[in-house]
């Protein structure tokens, strides 16, 4: 049974309805290639600007602060080496209640709705200790029937002291735009199972059918096996505090990861959004896989660490500021904008 629209709806004291905050306008600051965009600012307000200039996305990976109640600090790392004199506030994941976090993102989830092609589709990234009620609103936003997939990601982690099951996974639930679309997805597939291999081989399996289309056995093909269709449980190590991508920005996720998802959810030359960019790990895999990109994030020490690591790609990304439509002087320098070393 498909769900449609759900008569289920997550309410709390307070809610509010759709925030029409006037529009803000972006200004450009520095770089030359087009094909990735980075912004600085709030991304409620960069979202509003790129609706209204028409842009639209295959895919959007949205990787917001997990509702930890933590302020994050990075210590950047270059060439090899963690350099502590770059420690830094990144962000800050404390909130005055659960409620206020799931404001925030139903918001930002809707706004980014809108920025989708029809056959597009979101997946956003959270953990299971929010990623039930995230799921309720998803329904809401999208309509249930646009429900596609929640991929457990599964990672090994230095064993935490508990008196419980050691948490090993995220959640990143996938919600297509129009469930009446042909969405854009490319198969991918993972290696046989041992077991399977052993009884089937490699070679591609037909399976034998009765008229009334009920499996009777399988036969083997000459041809040889892609391997079994990906399944919704991916394991993906973490990136590791010696890995080569490793940029020293709190949460930063395998590039591993968003390969796969960019792989199978969009064409070479589409549009990709991250409104949660942090290091870069979006806009660096698109760059390399040939997928044009967006990424928006309200830290200026985010952004100068993604523009970097895009350097090394070769790529100089257009970057732009967001200019909320109430503040007074456009070109001043923000305090945040002060403290990181541009150089490089
Ligand atoms: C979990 S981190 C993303 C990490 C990223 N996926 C990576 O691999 O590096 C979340 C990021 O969202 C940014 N952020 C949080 N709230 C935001 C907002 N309202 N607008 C723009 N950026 C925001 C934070 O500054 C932070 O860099």
């Amino acid at each position: 049974m498909r769900l449609s629209n759900p008569g289920v709806r997550l309410v709390w004291p307070g809610r509010s309805t759709l925030n029409r905050a006037p529009l803000g306008e972006l200004r450009q600051r520095r770089g030359s290639d087009g094909r990735v965009r980075l912004i600085h600012g709030d991304n409620a307000g960069a979202l509003r600007v790129l609706a209204q200039s028409g842009v639209k996305v295959a895919l959007a990976y949205l990787d917001p602060p997990f509702f930890t109640g933590r302020e994050h600090t990075l210590v950047e790392r270059r060439e090899g080496r963690t350099d502590p004199r770059t420690r830094a506030h990144a962000f800050d994941d404390r909130w005055e209640s659960l409620e206020a976090y799931l404001e925030s993102l139903v918001e930002r989830l809707a706004l980014t709705r809108d920025l989708l092609l029809p056959e597009g589709c979101l997946v956003l990234h959270v953990d299971p200790r929010t990623s039930h009620y995230l799921k309720v609103l998803c329904d809401e936003v999208f309509g249930g029937a646009s429900f596609a997939s929640e991929i457990v990601w599964r990672y090994r982690r230095w064993p935490a002291k508990t008196r419980n099951f050691q948490r090993v996974h995220d959640v990143l639930l996938r919600y297509v735009r129009d469930p009446g679309a042909v969405p854009r997805f490319r198969q991918l597939y993972e290696p046989l199972a041992a077991s399977t291999l052993a009884t089937w081989g490699d070679r591609k399996q037909r399976a034998v059918v009765d008229a009334s289309g009920r499996r009777l056995r399988s036969s083997s093909t000459a041809e040889a096996t892609p391997g079994t269709p990906l399944g919704d449980v991916w394991d993906i190590g973490i990136v590791a505090p010696v890995a080569k991508e490793r940029t020293g920005y709190p949460t930063q996720k395998p590039e591993a990861l968003l390969e796969r998802l960019i792989t199978s959810c969009t064409d070479p030359g589409d549009l990709v959004l991250d409104p949660y960019h942090g290091s870069g790990t979006t806009s660096a895999v698109c760059a390399r896989l040939g997928r044009r990109v967006i990424g928006v994030d309200a830290n200026r020490r985010a952004i100068t660490i993604a523009r970097r690591r895009l350097a090394a790609l070769d790529v100089d990304p257009l970057e732009e500021r967001l200019i909320e439509p109430d503040e007074a002087a456009p070109s001043a320098t923000t305090h945040d904008e002060i403290g990181l070393s541009e150089a490089g």
